[in-house]
């Protein structure tokens, strides 16, 4: 049995280089993905050590990029789509800006459903046959108490729907699909007040991954293995 393979987007930094470490470290390939392979210096150093693993450009916003990467992996099987960069786009009631909105809306709620569409086939030549999705609790309209964020907030509550879309319609062909909280981690984008580290936030979403199957696909869960009410 060959080895599995992930994709990978915004694996330059953060949760998505963190994954990129751990995946490697366990001997899959990685097609780790970011804007600028140039200046992605962590990610440089870590494919010179690790040959399983291979910088492709992407960014994801440019959906040209996404068909034109799509076909030049066209021999490629993916195991595992994870679709991992985000934005954080800032809102605050009577500053709103709609256009930063709009973009962080694309990036953060269309993109995955882009990406899935993209390598679907990919994805079905695949031993494991998952895709899975970096939202966040902020996303959850259930536990949403302190108001704010509407940006932010509304891009993962969007494409917690997608996703749950994508896992009924994704059934058929085998491919199960998961959307995740990754907890509030220490990245450039939680800040360094957040309460864990990459490391444990990813070590906890691998496993939530490796368990899932077409028997619990649709779901939205914690890095931590919780259930999230939507
Ligand atoms: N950290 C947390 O506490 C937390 C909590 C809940 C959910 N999340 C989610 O977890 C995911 C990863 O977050 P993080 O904390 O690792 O954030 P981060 O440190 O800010 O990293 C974001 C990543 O997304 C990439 N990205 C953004 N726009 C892109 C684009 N157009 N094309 C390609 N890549 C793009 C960035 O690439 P560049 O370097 O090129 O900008 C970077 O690699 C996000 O979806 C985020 O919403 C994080």
């Amino acid at each position: 049995m060959t080895a599995n393979q992930v994709l990978i987007t915004g694996a330059n930094r953060g949760l998505g280089l963190e994954f990129t470490k751990q995946y490697a470290a366990d001997g899959w390939f990685v097609l780790a993905c970011c804007r600028h392979p140039q200046s992605a210096m962590a990610l440089q150093t870590l494919a010179a050590a690790h040959g399983n693993v291979k910088i492709h450009a992407l960014d994801v916003g440019d959906f040209a990029q996404i068909d034109a990467l799509a076909l030049q992996l066209k021999h490629e099987s993916i195991d595992l789509l994870l679709n991992n960069a985000g934005v954080y786009p800032s809102s605050s009631f009577g500053d709103t800006n709609y256009s930063e909105w709009a973009d962080g809306f694309k990036i953060n709620s269309m993109v995955p459903l882009k990406m899935a569409e993209a390598f679907v086939q990919h994805i079905s030549r695949g031993q494991l046959k998952k895709i899975a999705t970096l939202s966040s609790k902020m996303g959850s309209i259930d536990d949403n108490s302190s108001g704010e964020s509407y940006s932010y907030r509304t891009s993962k509550a969007a494409v917690n729907m997608a996703m749950k879309s994508l896992s009924i319609d994704l059934r058929p062909y085998g491919i199960s699909v998961v959307t995740l909280h990754p907890g509030w981690v220490q990245t450039d984008m939680g800040g360094s007040n957040a309460l864990i580290n990459t490391q444990t936030s990813v070590a906890g979403m691998r496993k939530v991954i490796a368990d899932l199957n077409l028997s619990n696909t649709g779901n939205f869960i914690a890095y931590d293995g919780q259930a999230i009410n939507w």
